[in-house]
């Protein structure tokens, strides 16, 4: 069964605490949450503030995305601000393998994000040292994108190298996923499947989790 990890990027802002409610009482794994700075992805959503307030209203991982540059500048305040798994982008960081370092010895799990343009080899020399490959299955900076179908040969791709050395690091596929492509996406490989406007959009969203939560 895969894990769900909502993204809260799609959930209304005007009443966060009933969407917090919902996915405290749905089979939802993980709280997905998208952090944008306008210079890394065109477009800013939220920082550490809201990621503490999420903290305060789940028991749930708090799975943050950065999607910022020069993340090691903020990994401190998103451990204060209670995050359990911090995921930066490849693209954003010359320093990757410090970065992680830097994450982990917060003790938080460091998480690897890759664009649908980066290819999965160039994780091959940070794969070992991570807990988490985040691969975008749309260009990051909004919800409701289209799936893009190449990311199904790239889930095959990573699911092979990580198997390959025998490493425990889960696969999230982030962007477009929904009930239509969702057993694909988890048959190449995944172990994780973040969804924005498929859960919050739906007329019913906790259903929607189970229905994901139900693909094998
Ligand atoms: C995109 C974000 C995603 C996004 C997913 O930049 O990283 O997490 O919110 O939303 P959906 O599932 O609507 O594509
Ligand atoms: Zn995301």
């Amino acid at each position: 069964m895969p894990l769900i990890a909502p993204s809260l990027l799609s959930a209304n802002f005007l009443n966060l605490q009933q969407d917090c409610d919902m996915l405290n009482n749905s089979e939802a794994d993980w709280f997905h949450l998208d952090v944008m700075d306008g210079r890394f992805v065109p477009n800013i959503s939220f920082g550490p503030m809201l990621v503490d307030f999420f903290r305060k209203a789940t028991t749930k991982v708090c799975d943050v995305h950065l999607m910022i540059e020069e993340p090691e500048k903020y990994t401190e305040a998103f451990k204060n601000a209670g995050a359990d798994n911090l995921t930066v982008h490849i693209e954003a960081c010359t320093h990757l393998h410090r970065n992680i370092q830097q994450i982990k010895s917060l003790g938080m799990k460091a998480g690897v994000a890759i664009n649908p343009h980066t290819p999965v080899n160039a994780l091959q020399d940070i794969i070992a040292d991570i807990d988490l490959v985040c691969m975008m299955s749309v260009n990051p900076g909004f919800g409701g994108q289209s799936f893009i179908a190449h990311t199904l040969q790239k889930i095959k791709n990573l699911r092979q190298m990580v198997d390959e050395k025998g490493l425990s690091v889960k696969i999230e596929i982030d962007g477009g996923v929904t009930l239509d492509n969702a057993k694909s996406i988890v048959a190449a490989g995944a172990d994780v499947l973040v969804a924005g406007n498929t859960v919050f959009k739906s007329g019913n969203p906790t259903q929607t989790i189970a229905a994901l939560k139900a693909i094998q």
